[in-house]
């Protein structure tokens, strides 16, 4: 054991097996734990030691490489503190608390806003990053600010709603701010029960509920259905390992639906704006006939064909061939290039494993 800096220890060859939801047997070449804000202090000049570092959360949005040759810094600040002012309540939220544990426990307090977003795998520091989002609610809706290390000038730095440049599983941290900022705490705006209207404009929401018969929803009627829907499709990580949505779902053209809709008439699709149209990606794969296709431990999930899941025991450039083996098929047959929603992860270094790359436009 090495004592990287005052209060933190550094692991060699450290397994992250337990710290990604694909399960895969990913091994850092060096790893630390960064528990309070405080510690970040010391993060600038611990990662100057090295040439590639990786930031990680709850590791549920991430492909890992099988050897990543780099610093792995693991967020783990856990904080939770509440304010209440009229009808609003202001809670402050550190890094490190699991998502879905801060979502039921506002649910059991009775304050709304991120009832829609149960059981979205990870921890509330990752949230804002890809803006989640789930059943007609995203992040953006309730985020209030954020607060954050900037690695280089080694100064915490805040981020409110309009600095944070939040759009469909995007933010600026995800871009400019990629790898330089370590988020550490943030604010979300809940509202008190009375003065909430639960959000059920997602069809498959609204449906689930007027089949059990509830028309007036309440916040805990939401979140049942939430959690019952996602249960049904969705594979639970801890038993079959996965990052949700492996691809986002695609934006087209006018034009380009139009052509898609001459062969495909019954093409599920969601008008956004100006003339652009979203694609449920899930349709496109399960339309080519990828559903429960798999290659060797790898495959796309049975019920959700948009999740790939790892069978057990699959490495990561298996995976990352099954995802690109799947983005050809669908360019191939419907001129559509998928790009990843899953953030993966390039070896560091060694950084010849991982051969994918979303934006070449040939699908591969
Ligand atoms: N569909 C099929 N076949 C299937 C499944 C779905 O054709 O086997 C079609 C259906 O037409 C369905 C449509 O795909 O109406 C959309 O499916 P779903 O409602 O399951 O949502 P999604 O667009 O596939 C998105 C998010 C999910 C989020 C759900 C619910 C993205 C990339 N994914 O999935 O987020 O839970 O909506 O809001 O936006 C995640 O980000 O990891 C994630 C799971």
């Amino acid at each position: 054991m090495d004592i990287a800096l005052p209060g933190i220890e550094l692991k060699r060859d450290f397994s992250l097996k337990n710290h990604n939801s694909f399960g895969v047997n990913s091994t850092a070449r060096a790893f630390v734990r960064v528990t309070s804000e405080a510690q970040l202090f010391y993060l600038p000049e611990l990662l100057s030691r090295y040439s590639s570092y990786l930031l990680l959360g709850g590791g549920s949005n991430m492909l890992l490489p099988d050897f990543y040759d780099g610093l792995v810094v693991k967020i783990d600040i856990q904080k939770y503190s509440l304010r209440e002012s009229g009808k609003d309540v202001l809670v402050n939220v550190g890094a490190g608390v699991n998502w879905h544990t801060l979502v039921s426990d506002s649910v059991k307090r009775n304050l709304g806003g991120i009832e829609n977003l149960a059981l979205i795998p990870g921890n509330a520091g990752a949230a804002p990053i890809q803006n989640i989002g789930a059943y007609g609610v995203e992040l953006k809706d309730v985020f209030v600010c954020l607060r954050g290390m900037d690695l280089e000038k080694g100064e915490l730095k805040c981020f409110d709603l309009a600095k944070s440049e939040f759009a469909y599983r995007d933010s600026v941290f995800k871009r400019k701010w990629k790898d330089k900022l370590i988020i550490s705490e943030l604010w979300i705006k809940l509202t008190e029960a009375n003065y909430h209207q639960p959000n059920i404009s997602y069809a498959a929401l609204k449906d689930f509920l007027i089949q059990k018969n509830i028309f007036q929803a309440s916040i805990s009627d939401v979140f049942n259905a939430v959690v019952d829907i996602r249960k049904s499709k969705l594979p639970d990580p801890e038993k079959i390992g996965n990052a949700g949505s492996f691809f986002k779902n695609p934006v087209v053209s006018e034009e380009k639906l139009n052509s898609l809709l001459e062969e495909y008439p019954y093409l599920v699709h969601y008008p956004v704006a100006d003339g652009l149209t979203k694609i449920p990606a899930a349709w496109l794969i399960d339309k080519a006939g990828l559903k429960g296709a798999s290659k060797g431990p790898v495959g796309t999930h049975n019920f959700q064909p948009l999740v790939i899941v790892n069978h057990g025991g699959a490495t990561a450039s298996q995976i990352v061939d099954f995802a690109g083996w799947v983005q050809k098929c669908i360019l191939n047959q419907f001129g559509i290039l998928l790009e990843p929603e899953v953030n993966i992860v390039q070896s560091g270094e060694n950084d010849g494993l991982l051969q994918y790359r979303p934006h070449s436009g040939n699908g591969a």
